[in-house]
């Protein structure tokens, strides 16, 4: 039973083809789970040549196809396995080919801000299209005007209202939404669904570093708790300097919350060792166990992602979804690992699920 009734998973089992490759394959076992459907069988893996190879291992003449894999860590690898999978699809001949990206790698490179510098999320979305998807599902770009580097149909969705209702359901008093400029649209929208005030904080990045140095809060955060919010967190570097920021403006305590969490290991080294109450993120990109601090709440987007795939499948709205989302996000709140793991045990579809899943490189790259 879900928050949209009880799936059908013989009707969507015999008509939506669910495939993934190597870059976040528990997220897709889990939107798999959600909408009832056994992962399709593939082979990816890598030669000792670095070459990848790919072979579809069912038949998919005519099928609606959805390749979930995000562009996250190893990045350029999972960028090439997305490509020749859309590739090896495109020549078995089937019907409709979906990129389901969640995490969009390259977003910051989306302009040319200087001289001689590549647009290198449009190349990404050339490549894509290239390569034979027909249409694309995304999750929180890091600008929303990428959808328009394609020239296919792009889906949207947003976790902002997912991370809201956590919060929400946290019951924190005296809260203050802070950001950055470039995140200001969505972290309104967030400081609206909690109905909390919102705080700027002016940025500024060092050269082409990754580094950024922070100027001024604009908005009153003193003795306040404040919620952190951005598109994605990767060294830390940004959030660190607003820690310190909103510190020296005397707030009484730090949430942080984003949709990515990239999080190389010094971003989880600087999360051990700041103030920080908590940490919240999506599962778009997959966290390694050593890497998942107490302090840091993975929410899933599975059910969300599921529900667009089934929406895009039977031609549905999915900007209706939204409206219903404040429902859909009281499902996605119960997914914790406790209780997928449990799902997991009675899946009926856990074993064809499982040997769905991608093959590792036989050398374990
Ligand atoms: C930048 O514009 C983004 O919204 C994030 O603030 C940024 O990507 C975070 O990067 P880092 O964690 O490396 O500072």
């Amino acid at each position: 039973m879900t928050a949209f009734g009880v799936r059908d998973p013989g009707r969507a089992g015999e008509q939506i083809s669910l495939y993934t490759g190597n870059a976040n394959p528990a997220l897709a076992r889990k939107i798999a789970r959600y909408l009832g459907v056994p992962l399709g069988r593939c082979e990816v893996f890598e030669f000792a040549n670095e070459n990848i190879f790919v072979k579809i291992l069912d038949n998919v003449r005519e099928r609606d196809v959805f390749l979930i894999q995000p562009t996250c860590s190893p990045v350029q690898k999972s960028i090439m396995e997305l490509l020749i999978m859309i590739d090896a699809f495109k020549r078995a001949s089937a019907g409709r080919i979906t990129a389901v990206v969640p995490y969009y790698a390259y977003g910051r490179s989306d302009k040319k801000d200087q001289p001689r510098v590549p647009i290198t999320a449009r190349l990404i979305a050339d490549m894509i299209s290239v390569a034979g998807a027909d249409r694309v599902l995304t999750v929180d770009l890091h600008q929303g005007q990428i959808q328009g580097f394609f020239n296919i149909p792009v889906d949207e969705l947003t976790a902002v209202t997912m991370l809201s209702n956590y919060f929400i359901r946290k019951q924190l008093e005296d809260t203050v939404v802070v950001t950055d400029l470039g995140y200001a649209k969505r972290a309104r929208t967030f400081a609206e669904l909690i109905d909390a005030p919102l705080a700027i904080i002016e940025k500024r990045r060092v050269g082409n570093s990754d580094r950024a140095e922070l100027l001024n809060v604009i908005g009153d955060v003193r003795g306040r708790r404040a919620i952190v919010v951005d598109d994605e967190i990767v060294t830390a570097g940004t959030l660190m300097e607003m820690v310190r920021a909103l510190e020296r403006e005397g707030v009484s305590e730090i949430y942080a919350c984003a949709t990515h969490g990239v999080l190389p290991d010094p971003a989880i080294d600087r999360i051990r060792e700041s103030a920080l109450a908590e940490v919240v993120i999506t599962d778009t990109i997959p966290l390694p166990p050593a890497k998942n601090l107490e302090r840091i709440k993975v929410l899933s987007i599975a059910p969300l992602i599921g529900e667009a795939i089934s929406r895009i499948h039977y031609g549905e709205s999915v900007g209706a979804l939204f409206a219903s989302e404040m429902q859909l996000v009281s499902e996605m709140l119960l997914w914790d690992e406790e209780e997928q793991q449990q799902e997991h045990d009675d899946d009926p579809f856990r074993e064809r699920t499982e040997r769905g899943v991608a093959a590792p490189a036989p050398s374990g790259a």
